[in-house]
């Protein structure tokens, strides 16, 4: 029997930032902002630390699931926002939901790390170590972005994503993955030594716009599956132009990927994730799909999933 995903939730924080209030303190424009990105708005947790953010997806998750909290065996908290070092979010997140005793980590794969989470995940759900698993990809980026910086200022927003991943009915689940990194890439984007996001633009687009389409396509292969069996694609929401050349590699129409960058930004870990629960939500994604997960990130890491859809 495959792991598959059994529950979702997610938490937005409620300060909205717009691209016209961000034209108010940057030499920038909501034109250059959508065309160049996709994106219009993005939410800024103001009283909220990553780990009350992850709590209130997660939260939603398990109950989602229909599970309680101390039937969750492992957490993994998938982030590069933490609020400290140490303890991890996983642990303070383990304590909010009232369940000592289970095991739970941090991982840091940046915006792949909801993939990466949950391609784990499926080793210890298939192994029979846990019968559930709580992956949360959940970031503040707003505390490490450098607000007069306008190569990276109107990318970033804040928000978390979780799922519970458990056993499945037979021929649905995560069909297959693919985790990679290029650690050589490492400092196209990085933490500086200011706390800020240090990016080179162009590198990393370049990288994203080659490595998206290849991993999906790498994932679908080992699935023993062909651009045709896919019904949905959720890439992760950097840029949309990043995301169209993943949907042009697969051949998909434009109602067959996931569109939420120009509402929430690119949220990093916790974009892939944020998407499916609306994507859920609007009908977009049903039962028995063949839903295809991308993303790529800092390190520079990648990763894909395929799944068949549904419990
Ligand atoms: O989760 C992973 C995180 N990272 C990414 O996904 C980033 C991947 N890269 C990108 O998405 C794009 O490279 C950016 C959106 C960051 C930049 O778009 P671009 O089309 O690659 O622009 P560019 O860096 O080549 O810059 C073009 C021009 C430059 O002006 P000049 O040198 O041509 O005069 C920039 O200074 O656009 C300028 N520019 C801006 N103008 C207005 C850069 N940022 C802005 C801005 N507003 N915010």
């Amino acid at each position: 029997m495959n792991a598959g995903i059994i529950g979702m939730g997610k938490y937005i924080p409620e300060k909205a930032l717009s691209n016209s209030e961000i034209e108010q303190f940057l030499d920038t424009s909501d034109e250059w902002i959508r065309s160049r990105t996709g994106i219009g708005n993005r939410y800024i947790a103001e009283n909220e630390e990553t780990s009350d953010l992850a709590y209130k997806a997660a939260q939603q998750a398990i109950q989602n699931a229909g599970i309680t909290a101390d039937e969750v065996g492992l957490i993994i908290v998938a982030t590069v926002t933490q609020d400290q070092n140490f303890p991890s979010v996983a642990c303070q997140i383990q304590e909010r939901l009232g369940i000592s005793g289970c095991g739970a980590m941090d991982i840091s794969a940046a915006c792949s790390g909801f993939i990466y989470g949950t391609a784990i995940a499926k080793q210890f759900i298939e192994s029979n170590s846990y019968e559930y698993i709580l992956v949360v990809g959940v970031e503040k980026l707003s505390k490490i972005t450098d607000w007069k910086d306008r190569n990276t200022a109107v990318l970033f927003g804040d928000g978390a994503s979780a799922a519970v991943i458990g056993k499945v009915s037979e021929g649905r689940g995560i069909l297959a993955y693919e985790l990679g990194a290029d650690g050589t890439g490492g400092k196209h984007l990085y933490l500086n030594p200011e706390n800020h996001i240090s990016m080179n633009g162009r590198e990393v687009f370049k990288f994203a716009v080659r490595q998206m389409g290849e991993s999906a396509v790498n994932v679908l292969e080992k699935a023993g599956l062909t651009k045709g069996d896919v019904d949905y694609l959720v890439p992760h929401q950097a840029n949309i132009r990043i995301m169209e050349a993943a949907r042009e590699r697969l051949g998909l129409p434009e109602e067959k990927m996931s569109k939420t960058i120009q509402k929430y930004g690119n949220t990093s870990a916790a974009s892939i994730g944020i998407s499916i629960v609306d994507d859920l939500a609007e009908g977009k994604i049903k039962d028995d799909d063949i839903v295809v997960l991308v993303g790529f990130g800092g390190g520079l890491t990648w990763g894909a999933l395929a799944l068949k859809w549904g419990k």
